[in-house]
């Protein structure tokens, strides 16, 4: 029996790729960079089934030129990279890995969080350089976290995992999200309120929207100037729900405390005002970066693949 043709589009972790090459047969063998549009297109000519990651834009041309393509199983709770509409018109499946890397995100977040409010880089560096002159009593003074009001922007299952963390620093919730009550559990003292009022009550801002239409600068100028100057911002969605731009010119103003960053506008470019400010922290977009997380997305995209080509129900379709 032959085995179905797979394009994995990059080089996933080990274990997940000595099950694919047991599975399916590749192909291409995927690199660790990102594919050129040619073999991204090459590959998805050829496949019966895709898995893609989030730096694969996946419009309707590419999705048109792929006439054996019945299922793209992304590698990533997210999706705005690929046209969901053109896929659906061609009848091919789209699936997510959510679950599975909910609570690596949610540590990434706090882990941001806790490294803005204490500078925790700003040390790191001092330390390294050998600039450290020894202790003194205001060095580096940062932000409480303990008994601060958190607020969650999105209470998917992201937000709601860093809103149950909250509850060790005794901080009071509030959050928003499109719809109300909240898709997932929320606690009796969460309380939701408009987007507007969380900006406004909150000490910590936290991102867990997907990008979206009505998400993209979901935080522009008129938002940012609802935020306290004394707030730090949050962000371990998709970069381009904040305006970077207005980010950049509230922190310089310093109309807010700082902002931590895991995703940007334009990855992997970084707005140049992003780069010189002491009250931002940047990582390289590592929200589900843990080897059991992505070891897990993979077997997700496995077990979705395995479902179209056999003709049942994918676990996790998003379209
Ligand atoms: C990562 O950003 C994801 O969407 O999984
Ligand atoms: C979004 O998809 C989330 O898991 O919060």
């Amino acid at each position: 029996m032959s085995l179905p043709a797979l394009y994995v589009s990059r080089l996933l972790p080990p274990a997940v790729m000595s099950v694919l090459t047991e599975r399916f047969r590749l192909v291409a063998q995927p690199g660790p960079l990102p594919p050129e549009k040619q073999s991204l297109r090459k590959g998805l000519e050829e496949a019966e089934a895709a898995i893609c990651t989030l730096t694969e834009q996946i419009d309707r041309e590419a999705l048109h030129a792929a006439p054996r393509l019945r299922v793209i199983a992304n590698y990533a709770v997210g999706y705005n990279n690929i046209d969901l509409d053109a896929a659906k018109d061609r009848g091919i499946v789209v699936t997510n890995t959510p679950d599975v890397l909910t609570e690596a995100t949610a540590d990434m977040a706090w882990a941001l969080l806790l490294a803005t409010a204490r500078r925790i880089p700003e040390g790191h560096g001092l330390v390294q350089q050998g600039a450290w002159t020894g202790w003194e009593p205001t060095q580096l003074l940062g932000a409480d976290v303990y008994e601060k009001t958190l607020g969650i922007v999105g209470m998917g299952r992201i937000g709601n995992a860093v809103a149950r963390r909250a509850a060790g620093f005794r901080m009071p919730i509030v959050y928003c999200n499109r719809t109300a009550p909240a898709p997932s559990d929320t606690a009796p003292s969460w309380r939701h309120l408009s987007l507007q009022k969380v900006l406004s009550e909150s000490d910590f801002i936290s991102l867990h929207v997907p990008l979206t239409p009505s998400t993209r600068h979901l935080i522009g100028a008129a938002e940012l100037r609802l935020m306290r100057p004394t707030a730090f911002l949050i962000n371990t969605s998709r970069g381009p729900a904040i305006d970077e731009a207005a980010l950049v010119d509230a922190l310089r103003e310093r109309r807010l405390a700082g902002a931590g960053l895991d995703v940007y506008e334009q990855e992997p470019a970084l707005h140049p005002g992003l780069r010189s400010l002491a009250q931002v922290v940047t990582l390289p977009h590592l929200g589900s970066a843990t080897l059991s997380a992505r070891v897990r997305m993979g077997m997700v995209c496995i077990e979705n693949i395995r479902a179209v080509l056999e003709e049942r129900p994918a676990p996790n379709r998003v379209n």
